[in-house]
């Protein structure tokens, strides 16, 4: 059972057949990809990441400030980049110059070789940030700055799951009062675009704060059959909660997708490396299976796992610090 992360990728993509070979490396289906983040003073250099994700076939990443030695390091591969704005530039993207700079910086002139899949305004900001209100004017310019450049990258935002309410059964889930009206125009904009709604699903801490009522079976996607409200585990829960939510606010087709998932190997109650080991099995295998959600059966999930290291300078509980998937010496935890 203790194999190499990627291994198990690799081993879980061949059994479902959604693994190609071509002859430099694996090439799999981009619908897993791998949050990379570097609050750590002890991670391997940006360019040996970007190589463990070419020689472990990982198909996509996603990174949280457009990083240039990491964009110039994935010149030429095809994995697909997914690139958060920083938080403290958000604001001055607000001016449509400034955006159109931004993406002739990082995007355009790298667009030849680098593949940009979406571009990400905001990472879980809540109605009653400071930043709340330059999140849609952000987002629009830098979209407009893009489809100038004739490229089809798609801006969109991710949201935590604190913006739903009422998500039990997840059929009754509805945005927060708070949430509506910073979250309408933005869904609003995503339906215009044809971009999907990006969103931070954590079963981990779903479980970790309602023990009582959650079973880490069901947490965890190994419970025998569905519960009395037709689910077999919490992350489709959770996710189409989020569905719900936007049908009732008026966006019935746009898609999500989950932008950050993981589970913990230490530091909290449940955070043990068997857990987090099965948690990424099961999702990885979930995602691909094809078998979507009850709200959206029928098709793959796209996901990214969070995250590559344990990043050891993560502010927050202790726990925020134990969600590598490989260790910073490079080998797989799993
Ligand atoms: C879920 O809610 C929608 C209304 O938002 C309703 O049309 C649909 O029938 C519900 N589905 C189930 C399975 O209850």
């Amino acid at each position: 059972m203790s194999v190499s992360a990627i291994l198990l990728l690799v081993e879980i993509l061949s059994s479902i057949g959604v693994l190609e070979f071509t002859a430099a490396a694996p090439l799999v289906a981009p619908i897993v990809g791998i949050c990379y983040g570097i609050n750590g003073n002890n991670l391997p250099s940006k360019q040996e990441v970007v190589d463990m994700f070419k020689s472990r076939g990982i198909p996509r990443m996603r990174i949280y400030s457009p990083d240039e030695e990491i964009i110039q390091a994935l010149r030429g591969s095809r994995i697909e980049l997914v690139m958060d704005v920083a938080g403290d530039t958000i604001q001055s993207l607000t001016d449509p110059n400034v955006a159109a700079d931004w993406v002739h910086r990082y995007i355009t002139s790298y667009s030849q070789d680098v593949n940009f899949k979406y571009i990400v305004v905001g990472n879980e900001v809540h109605p009653n940030y400071d930043l709340a209100p330059y999140i849609l004017p952000a987002m629009t310019n830098i979209q407009n700055a893009i489809s100038s450049a004739n490229l089809v990258t798609k801006v969109s935002t991710a949201i935590d799951t604190t913006l739903v309410t009422n998500s039990y059964p997840p059929n009754n889930s509805v945005f927060t009062a708070d949430a509506s009206p910073y979250i309408g125009p933005i869904i609003n904009f995503l339906v215009k675009n044809e971009a999907p709604l990006l969103a931070n699903l954590y079963p981990y801490f779903a479980y970790v704060n309602n023990q009582k009522d959650i079973d880490l079976h069901y947490a965890l996607f190994t419970q025998q059959g569905t519960n009395d409200i037709g689910y077999q585990n919490l992350f489709d829960a959770m996710l189409d909660s989020i569905y719900a939510a936007l049908e009732k606010i008026g966006a019935p087709n746009l898609e999500v997708v989950v932008s950050e998932s993981g589970w913990p190997s230490a530091g909290g109650d449940g955070a043990l490396v068997d857990n987090a080991h099965v948690y990424y099995f099961r999702l990885i295998k979930h995602a691909y299976s094809g078998s979507g959600t009850p709200k959206r059966p029928g098709r793959p999930i796209q996901t990214f796992l969070f995250a590559m290291f344990d990043e050891n300078q993560k502010p927050g509980a202790e726990v925020e610090r134990h969600f590598g998937i490989f260790n910073p010496d490079k080998s797989p935890k799993y």
